[in-house]
Order: C-alpha cells, then structure tokens, then sequence
C-alpha cells in the first residue's frame, strides 16, 4: 500500500506534497516523511505520527525545495518507527521512496552488504535505495531503469539524487504510479487524488514503465526499454468531496452521503438494462451459464448478497469466493461462467490477482463493479459498472457497500430479463423500489438516536455476535466487520441456525447478540434462534421491521426500521449497523477514520 508523491516546479513545493500525502492517508497512515534536494545536498524529514505533525516539523526546519518526494507508510517490513519510515537515504546521494513488496530483498540486501552498503532499517525499501545509488553514474533515469530490472515483486518508486534538482525518477510494476501535468511543473503519485486541487491533467503509467520528470514535460521508456507515449487525460478527482464540511469523521459523513451516492449510482437507469454494464454486455451476459463473485472485505459481502439475488432473480448458480483464496487454489474453470470482481477502488491487489488469474485460465467474460473509473480492475475487465458513491475516506466502507449491493441488485436484474424470468410488470415494481431506495435509505439514517443508545452500552463490551439468515447473514457478517474494524471490539457473525452448532457456549449475560430480523419468510426460525439466546441470558440487540412482531422486552432492545422493503432489506439493515460500529467506536475514543493497522486501499497482497 502506502502513497507516493512527488513533484518538480519552480516553486517551493513543499507544501503542495505535504498536501498531497493528507490526501493519500487512506494508503497507509503508520509513518510519514519528505526528502527534498537542496542546494548543499539532500534533506529530510519523518515522522511516525500523522502528516499534521510532519508538516509541523517541516515548518519548523523551513524545508522548502523545488524537487522532492514524499511518502506515507503502511509497514509491511519493520516496525512503523523512523529509521524505517520513507524516503530513504543511500550515501547521501539517492533519495528514494517505494510502494509494494521487494520479493528478493533478502539476496538482494546480502548482495549490497557484501559490497559495503550499510543498512539502517528493516525495510525492502532500504535495499533498492542501495541498488539505485550502487548503478549511479551521473544518469538516475538509466540507474533506476538498471536497477528494476534486478527487481522482483510489486512497487513504485520514486527517486531523486543529490545535486540534481527539478529530476524526479519513478517506476513501477504491481502498483500504481500516474503522471500529473502541471503549468511549468511536473508530478508523480501513487493515486490522481493526491494531486486534486493542483492538477487534472494525467497520465496512467504502465507496468514495468520507468519515467523521468523535469520543467519540461516527461519522457517513459516501457519495460522493455523503447520510448513510449502514455496519454494524458484529464480526470475530475474532484478535490471539494473531500472536504468534512459539518461532519466530524469521514466515515460518518460517508454514512449520511448514502442516499444521494445511490440516487447517483441509479442516475440514468431507466431500465433494466444490458447496456447499463457496458458496450456488448448483452451478448457476454447472455451466454454467462453461471457467476463467480471475487472479492475482498466488505465487497465479499455485497458479493454474498448478490449470490441470493441472482439464484432467486435469475436462477444463475452463482459462487462467491475470497480473492486471496481463488488466485492461489486450483478451481475448475468454466469459459460460459461470469466472472464479476467487485471493489470499492478497483485496485486490491488480491482482486486484481484474482482477476486476472481467472482471464488465464480461459474465463474471459468479465465484469468489474467499482467506485473508480480509471481502477485497473475498470481497465481490465470487458464489462464494468462505475458505483458513484464518490471519493470514500474513512477506511471501514460504507456507502461504497450500499452503491455496490444496488449495482449487483441490477446485474441480478439483467440477468434475469436476459433469461425471461423478468415480466415486464415485475420489472416495473423493481425499478418504482429501487427509486424508492434513497428515501429508505434517510429514513434509516434516522434511528440514529436509537442506535446511539445502543452505542453506549456496546461501549463497554469486549465482544459481540452478529446473527442474521438468508439475505441477511452476510449484513451479520459486515455489521461484524464494522464494529472490529473501528472500535477494536471482537466481532463474530453466525447464520443464526449455526449458533446452536458451537458458538451458543459463548452466549453469556457479557455477550451482546446483535440479531438482523427483517419481516421475510425466515423470521419465524430466526425467532426461535433469538429464544435459544434469551434462555442462556444473553442480550439481544434486534434490528426488525417495522411490520415485524417483536416487542421489547426484558434483555430485548429493538430498533425498527420502516416497513419491510422486500429483496432490498439488506440495503436498509446495514445502516444501522454502520452507525452503531460508529458510534460505538465514538465511544470508546478510537481513530474512526484510521484504525490501528489498516489501510484504505490493500494493493500489496
Ligand atoms: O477497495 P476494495 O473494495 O477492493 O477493498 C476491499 C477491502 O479491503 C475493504 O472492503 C475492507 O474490508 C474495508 N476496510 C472494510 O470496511
């Protein structure tokens, strides 16, 4: 993970890196740091707080230069402390910082220390500073292009040298780096975003790309060493939404964002529609014989959902399977299967594998559901579906969840037209709900208050089980996630027909269970699930309708959501469960935005 900036200007420049690494913090957020060519050598600074603190200390060393790199780390090799944070020194002379994993960093390291390069960190990092320093004669862009080439596993660098101002190099392969073009300045990141409010003109590097920067434009030579043109376009990264305005965290904000980011995502759905998923999705849709779902995290979880919507909407056999696990077992390939990737940033590394590992085993009709336009995943698939729930900050996902659910929600519908199981009546009611949906979606936001009382008591627990069946277990499985992520309490979901199968011995006075009970057919069982709690003295939290038959009662609390709102339920049952890890989290004082040990984007594997 980590983010990258860097720029060449004829200003102080500083500050606008500085700026850009507040904006890559969803990266990684562990250490921070600048280095800057100055006139009698290289400078910098780190810091293993926050950029507010890295920016404090740059204004108190007046560091100002018109060439420099920036970095904000998520540690995968060594502590998060100084000497391991970003960018690294090498003998004075090359300044480096890097995104990814060095897979041969221990040989490669061996090697260098052989031949006297001293190493003061634990980092893969550290290694390729040496590298570039040990094939520098002069030129940084053919060291950096020498030095790659030894390289295995995923980066991007970027790279400046002592006495070489307006000169940034950079590199990547397995992570992304992208060309800002600015008036009479040049830049390098990790994200577009980085650069909002400076520029919108770039250019997507390729991998295996190596490039240069300077005042006056930049020059990439591909992986295998030609000159190459990479396209600059323009992209909105649109620098006012993430602005907090009157909210106190991201993530809450992200949560009331939630009906406009799906009445965005429903902007221009007419119908139901193949086009809606891209051009020639009728044809790839139609063929499909069955659906294979990767992901990760909370977008496993719309991927689950979408599994009942997709066997009960268009009887399609539809799998769902974690990203991580599919790239690296040995599954059956099917060419006639579709097979839909689904991430809020369009780059998790293990998607992206998992991804592509399915196009070479032959499976070829491929769709990408995705907050970002300009993601590989968009890139790389044949057909996609851009969410638009807008930048989203706060690390634990939220409106990205309820914009993807309402994506698959229409895939599930498409599908089903395409295999006449979609009455043209039947598809109307569809379309009138999902309209609906933003509404619901308010009066959801609404029980606030409610939620917050339960916050206060959810406070003082150290664990939790979350129970839902059918539809809903997998809104269990990420009210769940929600919670552990941000308020570091120890979080379990259970089909609730499990719970009697192991996971009851748990249930004491000390366990909140947490129970999703929507009025639709399973309620009955879920009741008595919920009985089997109450007569072992656990507390129950339940989540109905408000058309469902469930009174509070003693060690009963019950928050009711509007009426039952059918197949879309999930989309509606989750808001809670967002606002009660929230609030909970509040409680307890932790980082929302920034948990311990968590990265917005996971794009090292
Ligand atoms: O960008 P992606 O949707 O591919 O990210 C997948 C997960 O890393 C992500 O959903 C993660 O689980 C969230 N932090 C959960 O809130």
């Amino acid at each position: 993970m980590c983010g990258i900036v860097g720029a060449v200007a004829t200003r102080d420049i500083v500050p606008v890196l500085v700026e850009g690494l507040r904006r890559l913090e969803y990266r990684g957020y562990d250490s921070c740091g600048v280095a800057a060519v100055g006139e009698g050598g290289l400078e910098r600074v780190r810091s293993v707080a926050r950029v507010e603190d890295l920016a404090g200390q740059i204004r108190k060393q007046r560091l100002g230069s018109e060439t420099a790199i920036a970095h904000t780390r998520w540690a995968t090799h060594g502590a998060p402390v100084t000497h391991n944070a970003h960018p690294m020194i090498s003998r004075d002379e090359i300044a480096l910082v890097h995104n990814g994993i060095i897979e041969n960093y221990e040989e490669l390291r061996a090697e260098l220390q052989a031949r006297g390069y001293q190493f003061d960190s634990q980092t893969d990092t550290e290694v390729v500073t040496h590298l570039v320093q040990s094939l520098y004669e002069g030129d940084l862009f053919q060291a950096v292009r020498r030095a790659v080439k030894r390289l295995a596993g995923a980066y991007a660098i970027a790279v400046v040298a002592k006495g070489q101002p307006h000169r940034v190099v950079g590199a990547r392969a397995g992570s992304p780096l992208v060309v800002g073009v600015g008036a009479n300045e040049m830049f390098l990141a990790s994200d577009a975003l980085a650069l909002a409010g400076t520029t919108e003109r770039i250019a997507y590097l390729e991998e295996g790309d190596v490039v240069e920067i300077d005042l006056s434009g930049f020059r990439v030579r591909d992986a295998a060493d030609r000159e190459v043109e990479r396209e600059v376009r323009v992209v909105k990264a649109g620098s006012a939404t993430v602005e907090l305005g009157p909210y106190s965290h991201y993530m809450q904000k992200e949560i009331f964002e939630q009906p406009s980011a799906v009445a965005a995502t429903l902007e221009g759905v007419e119908s139901v529609a193949p086009a809606l998923f891209g051009k020639g999705a009728e044809r790839t849709l139609q063929g499909a014989k069955s659906v294979l779902i990767l992901a990760c995290g909370t977008s496993y979880y719309s991927g689950l959902t979408a599994k009942y919507w997709i066997e009960s909407l268009a009887r399609l056999p539809a799998q769902v399977e974690i990203a991580s696990e599919y790239r690296y077992r040995d599954s059956v390939p099917d060419p006639s299967t579709l097979v839909v990737v689904v991430s809020q940033s369009g780059e998790t590394a293990d998607t992206l594998a998992a991804l592509r590992h399915a196009v070479k085993l032959g499976q070829k009709r491929t769709l990408a559901v995705c907050n970002v336009a300009t993601s590989a995943m968009m890139r790389e698939t044949r057909l996609g579906f851009l969410t638009h729930a807008g930048v989203e900050i706060g690390v634990a996902s939220t409106k990205a969840f309820t914009t993807q659910l309402t994506a698959l929600y229409l895939l599930a519908l498409v599908l089903a037209k395409l295999r006449r199981r979609l009455p043209v009546r039947a598809e109307r009611a569809h379309m009138k709900r999902l309209r609906q949906l933003p509404k619901a979606l308010s009066a959801a936001l609404a029980l606030e208050p409610q939620v917050i009382a339960w916050a206060g008591r959810f406070a003082k627990k150290e664990h939790a089980l979350f129970l839902g069946r059918g539809l809903h277990y997998p809104i269990a499985l990420e009210g769940a996630l929600k919670l552990k992520e941000i308020s570091y309490i120890h979080a379990e979901a259970y089909p609730a027909g499990e719970l009697k199968h192991g996971p009851l011995a748990l249930v004491t006075r000390e366990m909140p269970v947490v129970t999703v009970a929507p009025n639709d057919a399973l309620l009955e069982k879920l009741k008595s699930n919920m009985q089997e709690v109450r007569a072992r003295g656990g507390e129950l939290y339940v989540l109905a309708d408000a058309d469902t038959r469930i009174a509070p009662q003693e060690g009963m609390h019950v928050i009711r959501l509007p009426e039952h709102y059918g197949l879309l339920s999930p989309i509606l049952h989750v808001v809670p469960l967002q606002l009660l890890a929230y609030h909970t989290a509040l409680a307890r004082g932790t980082d929302v935005d920034k948990p311990r040990n968590l990265a917005k984007s996971v794009t090292v594997e």
